[in-house]
């Protein structure tokens, strides 16, 4: 294509005809934790399909709407303008109705999403981010593109009512593990459920409050959350102070069994790993371990293992979100 003009280039773009023809979803409720961390609520036009807790969907935008202010500038070429990004998005799981009571995903008629705005890529060698910069100008009523196919591995598949299930997220990384709470608990699982999520700041924990509702409602529920830039964690002065809380220490330190009051042996623990990439630490065949280990090769050592060919307990799956 010859190099026009942008403006040029618009004025021959019908983009209302471009989001008819590609979005087929309406945002129906956008939940705010603070200007960086939302829950979207979100109604696909052909009806919520049938899927899993722990699974992803794609959301996209096109590439014509705007960005949100204070948010990294993004050149794009006029031959791109009319594409549309996407992005996987696990589906969260709001855990409790209007009445306080157990909500897995089936009971409800739209998708939550539960998502960090990332405002500029994390070094000057690196592509600014497509897709939160645009997601965060949305709200009620506005249209958007999901994928039509809800997909992936990362469920709980087959699972012992008395075994206990440790779930290890960090940031948004707590979405999947939401709706996999939910449909263990709204299915009577018996076993020990522990869900930690662990965070910059106690301000990044947009569902404490409904894990605290379920932790009281259910005996076998423990919400573990731990930050890693508050006082507590930063400021040796402080009272309280504990360093930063990073899950492998709580792992490796016995601190995560005595709050779960569960001894997480392999020979009866599922485990879920889902976040940062370095939280999950797995290193590809031939490449470098980093220098902080994340918690694969911990749970390794302690006799879990990554194996897909077999359902049992001790086994780890992971999600890396980037
Ligand atoms: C299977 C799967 C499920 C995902 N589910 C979620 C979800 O439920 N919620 C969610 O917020 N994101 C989720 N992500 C990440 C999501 O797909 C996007 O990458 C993210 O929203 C950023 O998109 P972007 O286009 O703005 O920036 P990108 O250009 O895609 O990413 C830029 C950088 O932002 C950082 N980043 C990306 N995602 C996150 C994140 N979640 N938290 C912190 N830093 C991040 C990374 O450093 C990444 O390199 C998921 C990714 C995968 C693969
Ligand atoms: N209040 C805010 O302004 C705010 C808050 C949250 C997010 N954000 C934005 O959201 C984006 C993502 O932030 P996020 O906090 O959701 O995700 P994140 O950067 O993945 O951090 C989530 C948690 O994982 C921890 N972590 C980082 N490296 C780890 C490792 N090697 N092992 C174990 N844990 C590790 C982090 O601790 P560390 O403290 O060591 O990073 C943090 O507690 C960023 O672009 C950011 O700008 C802004």
């Amino acid at each position: 294509m010859k190099d026009v003009a942008v403006s040029e280039y618009e004025d021959s773009i019908d983009f209302d005809a471009l989001r008819g023809r590609h979005y087929n979803a309406t945002v129906i409720e956008r939940i705010d934790c603070h200007e960086n961390l939302a829950r979207f609520r979100i109604m696909p036009d052909d009806g919520v399909p049938r899927f899993q807790a722990g699974q992803y969907v794609t959301l996209g935008l096109g590439l014509w709407e705007p960005r949100l202010e204070g948010t990294q500038q993004e050149i794009v070429p006029a031959n791109k303008r009319s594409r549309v990004a996407k992005r996987a998005y696990s589906i969260s799981c709001p855990l409790l109705d209007d009445e306080g009571r157990i909500a897995p995903n089936e009971s409800l008629d739209y998708l939550e999403f539960y998502i960090t705005l990332v405002r500029a890529a994390d070094g000057p060698d690196k592509a600014p981010p497509v897709l939160t910069p645009r997601l965060f100008c949305l709200g009620k009523g506005d249209r958007i593109a999901i994928g039509k196919k809800i997909t992936g591995a990362y469920t709980l598949g087959e699972i012992a009512p008395d075994a206990t299930v440790l779930m290890l997220g960090t940031g948004t990384g707590e979405a999947p593990h939401n709706s996999m709470t939910a449909t263990l608990l709204a299915n009577g699982h018996s076993g020990r459920i522990v869900n930690a999520c662990c965070v910059r700041y106690l301000g990044d924990l947009a569902y404490h409050s409904r894990h605290m509702s379920l932790m009281d409602q259910y005996r076998n529920y423990r919400y573990l959350p731990c930050t890693t830039r508050e006082p507590i964690n930063m400021n040796p002065e402080m009272p309280g102070y504990v360093g930063k809380q990073y899950l492998q220490q709580l792992f490796t330190s016995g601190k995560l069994a005595e709050a779960a009051d569960d001894p997480l042996s392999p020979t009866n623990t599922h485990v879920f790993l889902c976040g940062n990439p370095d939280m999950i630490g797995y290193v590809p065949p031939g490449g470098t371990p980093p220098s902080t280990p994340g918690m694969l090769p911990l749970l390794e050592q302690a006799g879990f293992r990554q194996d897909h060919s077999d359902e049992g307990p001790g086994r780890i799956q992971f999600e890396k979100y980037w």
